[in-house]
């Protein structure tokens, strides 16, 4: 299984994704390839944001060695499925895809609402974090039964 969590700057969302999926999957013995990646190319190589790295690390997650990319056409042809944080995400990258199947792999992480990005709001941190954690849960428990 491959996976790739997406937002826009790749620093704040997208690496929380990244290392609570991760983890799920190291702790439960699945061999997983989890990345992530941003749409925009602002923070590329830079470490996640200080604010997503303390809130992983409360609880046993170390995103600190992540490094910001930039989603890519051949990210389509790598990943089983692609998670997009709120609707701008899936919009952009949607329209990287280069065929329907690429476009069936894009997916909102949760599908009823939108993780909005937290960078303006220090509060915003540990609820975004909750709320990616208790979908990955979620994901992981359908996803291990794909491989
Ligand atoms: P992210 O949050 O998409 O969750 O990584 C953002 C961080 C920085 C910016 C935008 C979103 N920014 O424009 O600098």
């Amino acid at each position: 299984m491959k996976i790739l969590m997406v937002c826009l700057g790749n620093i704040c969302r997208s690496p929380i994704a990244e290392g609570v999926m991760q983890k799920l999957a190291f702790d439960n013995g699945f061999n997983w390839e989890v990345d992530s990646a941003g749409t925009g190319s602002y923070h590329i190589g830079s470490h996640p944001d200080h604010r997503s790295i303390k809130v992983a690390k409360q609880f046993g997650i170390d995103i600190s060695q992540q490094k910001a990319r930039a989603i890519k056409k051949e990210d389509f042809e790598i990943f089983n499925h692609i998670y997009v944080m709120d609707r701008q995400n899936y919009d952009d990258v949607i329209s990287l895809a280069a065929n329907a199947d690429q476009m069936n792999k894009v997916k909102l992480l949760i599908p009823e609402r939108i993780v909005s990005d937290p960078y303006y709001d220090d509060a915003l941190f540990l609820p975004v974090f909750e709320m990616i954690t208790t979908q990955c849960e979620k994901l992981f428990a359908q996803l291990k039964n794909e491989n």
